[in-house]
C-alpha cells in the first residue's frame, strides 16, 4: 500500500472511530423537502371518541346540573377547558359496543322521565340515559368540534336511525323535528360524520362481511341529507388485520358510491388480550414488546390502503381510524368491565408513533379518533371526583396540535435500531409538516430508554433558518405518570438541546423522549 493511500485510511479510521465512540454517527440523519408537499392533514386525524363505559361519560364530561363540581348545564367545565387547549376537531359518540344497543329516543326529552337501560357490555350498570343527543351537542359546541355520531345497527331498526338524522338535521315540519323543537333546540344542527354500525363483526352483530354489507346500502339509503347538512357516511370497517372485511366493502361498486369513509379498528395489546400486561408496572421488555406492537399499525394501514386503491384509485373513501391506542389491564381494584386505565410515558410515546404514522397517511387516513377521551383506555384527562390530571398521552395531542389542517413535508428519515436481546426496532421515528403561516413542524420520537441519539435534520429547499423553538415530553423513569394530587411527573418542557449548522438542524434527542421542533 502506498503511504499516501495508508495515511489516508488511517485519517477516515480515526475520523469514523471518533464519531462512533462520541455518539455522532450520521446513520441518524432525517431529510425533509420543505417545498414538496402536496397533501393536507386532515385536523380529523387528531380526533377523539367517548363512549358511555365506565366513567367516561358520567363523571368525566357530565355531573349533572346540580353537582358541586363546576359546570355548564352538567357539563365538567374543568375537562372542557383543558380539552379545548388540544383543539380537538371532532368527537365521536356514543360508542363503541354501547352504540349498537343504544336507542336515541330514550335519551331525549325531561331527564327524570328518561327510560333507563342496562350496559351490558360495560359492567353491566344501569344508564339513565341522563347524557343523550343534546347533552352530546351542547358537548359539542363547548369543545368547539364536530360531532360524529355512531349510529345503531346491530339492534336498531332502519326507520330508528333515519329518524335521528330527521330530529337533528331536518328543518322541515314534521313530528321529528316538532319534537326536537319540544326538547327545546329550534334549529336543526348540523351532523356530518355518520357511522352506520360499530363492530359490527363483533359486539355490533356478529355479521359476515357480506351481510354487513347488504345492510350498510340499505340503512344508509334512508340516511338522507336534509337542507345543506350532508352527511359522510362512514362503514364499519375490518378488525385489525381482517383484510376480506375491506375487500368486500371496498369490491361492492354500490356501497362505494353510498359510503364516504370506512373505518379501522386497533388497539395495542402488550402481551395478549386474556394477560394484556398492567399500565404502569412494566419493565424494558414490556415497553419494547408494546411500541413493537404499536409499530404494526403502519403496516394495517398500508395493507387495508392498498385494498382500497384498487377500488377507489382516486381516494374519495376515507379510511377512518375510528378507534385506536393502548389497552392495558385495568388498575386493581377497579370495576374490570369499566376500562379505567394509568397512563405513562410509555403510552405518550406509542400515541406519538401513531399520530406520525397517520401523518404519513395522510392521502388515504381522513380521521383517527383515541379511545377514549376521559377515564377510559388511553385517556387524555384522568378524574377522581373533583379532581383531573392530565396523562403523558395529553401533552403529546397538545404538542402535535400544530400539524393539524398543516401541509404534509416528504421526510426520509434513517435511523440506527434500538435492540432488546435478539429484536430490534428503529429508533427514531418523525413526521414534518407546514402550516399555513409557513411554519415548519417536525415532530420526532426516540424510543431508545437509555440512549440519546443525535439526529441531522436537512431542511432541503430552505435557504434561511430565521427561528428555532422546540419541546420535549419525557420523564426519568419509563413508567411515570401523573397522579392525582402530586406534581406531575411528565408535562412539557422547553428543549434547548439543537442547534442550526447551515442547512441542518442537529437534535440531540434524549432517551425516551418525544420532541417537536417549529422551524421558521
Ligand atoms: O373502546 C372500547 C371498545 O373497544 C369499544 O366499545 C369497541 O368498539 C371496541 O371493541
Amino acid at each position: 500500500m502506498n503511504k499516501r493511500l495508508w495515511i489516508v485510511q488511517s485519517l477516515l479510521f480515526i475520523f469514523f472511530a471518533v464519531q462512533v465512540t462520541t455518539g455522532q454517527t450520521t446513520q441518524n440523519r432525517l431529510v425533509i423537502d420543505v417545498d414538496l408537499g402536496t397533501e393536507t392533514i386532515d385536523r380529523n386525524i387528531y380526533g377523539h371518541f367517548a363512549e358511555h363505559l365506565g366513567r367516561c361519560i358520567y363523571g368525566g364530561f357530565w355531573v349533572g346540573e346540580d353537582s358541586d363540581i363546576p359546570n355548564t348545564r352538567g357539563i365538567r367545565n374543568d375537562v372542557v377547558d383543558a380539552l379545548k387547549e388540544l383543539h380537538i376537531p371532532v368527537l365521536r359518540w356514543p360508542g363503541g359496543c354501547f352504540a349498537d344497543e343504544y336507542h336515541w329516543m330514550d335519551g331525549i326529552g325531561p331527564r327524570d322521565q328518561r327510560p333507563s337501560m342496562i350496559n351490558t357490555h360495560w359492567g353491566g350498570v344501569t344508564e339513565d340515559n341522563s347524557f343523550g343527543t343534546h347533552e352530546f351537542m351542547d358537548l359539542c359546541e363547548l369543545l368547539d368540534c364536530e360531532p360524529y355520531i355512531s349510529a345503531n345497527l346491530g339492534s336498531g331498526t332502519v326507520r330508528e336511525m333515519a329518524q335521528w338524522v330527521e330530529y337533528m338535521t331536518s328543518d322541515a315540519v314534521s313530528p321529528m323535528t316538532e319534537l326536537r323543537k319540544q326538547n327545546g333546540r329550534e334549529k336543526p344542527w348540523k351532523v356530518k360524520y355518520w357511522g352506520i354500525g360499530n363492530e359490527s363483526w363483533g359486539c355490533g352483530g356478529s355479521m359476515e362481511p357480506g351481510y354487513y354489507d347488504d345492510l350498510m346500502r340499505h340503512y344508509s339509503t334512508y340516511c338522507k341529507n336534509y337542507g345543506d347538512n350532508r352527511l359522510y357516511k362512514i362503514a364499519c370497517g375490518a378488525n385489525s388485520y381482517d383484510y376480506e372485511w375491506t375487500r368486500v366493502l371496498m369490491q361492492d361498486s354500490q356501497n362505494r358510491r353510498q359510503m364516504h369513509g370506512l373505518s379501522l379498528h386497533y388497539y395495542t395489546v402488550t402481551h395478549n388480550w386474556r394477560n394484556k400486561g398492567s399500565a404502569t408496572q412494566f419493565d424494558e421488555n414490556e415497553w419494547f414488546q408494546t411500541l413493537d406492537k404499536t409499530l404494526q399499525m403502519e403496516e394495517l394501514i398500508q395493507r387495508h390502503s392498498t385494498i382500497m386503491d384498487e377500488y377507489d384509485p382516486d381516494k374519495r373513501i376515507g379510511l377512518m381510524v375510528d378507534e385506536w391506542g393502548t389497552w392495558h389491564d385495568v388498575e386493581p381494584g377497579t370495576n374490570p368491565g369499566f376500562l379505567y386505565q394509568q397512563n405513562t410515558l410509555r403510552d405518550a410515546l406509542a400515541a406519538a408513533i401513531n399520530l406520525n404514522i397517520f401523518n404519513h397517511h395522510c392521502d388515504r387516513v381522513k380521521m383517527a379518533n383515541i379511545a377514549q377521551t376521559v377515564n377510559v383506555l388511553q385517556a387524555m384527562i384522568l378524574t377522581q371526583d373533583r379532581e383531573m390530571v392530565l396523562t403523558p398521552t395529553y401533552h403529546v395531542f397538545k404538542m402535535y396540535r400544530v400539524h393539524q389542517d398543516a401541509t404534509l413535508l416528504p421526510a426520509h428519515l434513517s435511523s440506527e435500531q434500538y435492540s432488546l436481546g435478539e429484536n430490534s426496532i428503529p429508533a427514531l421515528y418523525a413526521s414534518a409538516s407546514k402550516d399555513a403561516n409557513n411554519r415548519i413542524h417536525i415532530s420526532v420520537v426516540n424510543v431508545n430508554p437509555v440512549k440519546d441519539i443525535q439526529l441531522a435534520c436537512e431542511l432541503r429547499g430552505k435557504s434561511v433558518i430565521e427561528t428555532v423553538t422546540a419541546e420535549i415530553l419525557t420523564a426519568e423513569r419509563i413508567n411515570a405518570y401523573n397522579e392525582f394530587g402530586k406534581e406531575p411527573a411528565v408535562e412539557i418542557k422547553p428543549f434547548k438541546s439543537l442547534r442550526i449548522d447551515g442547512q441542518n438542524l442537529i437534535v440531540d434527542m434524549p432517551a425516551r423522549s418525544v420532541v417537536v421542533i417549529e422551524v421558521k
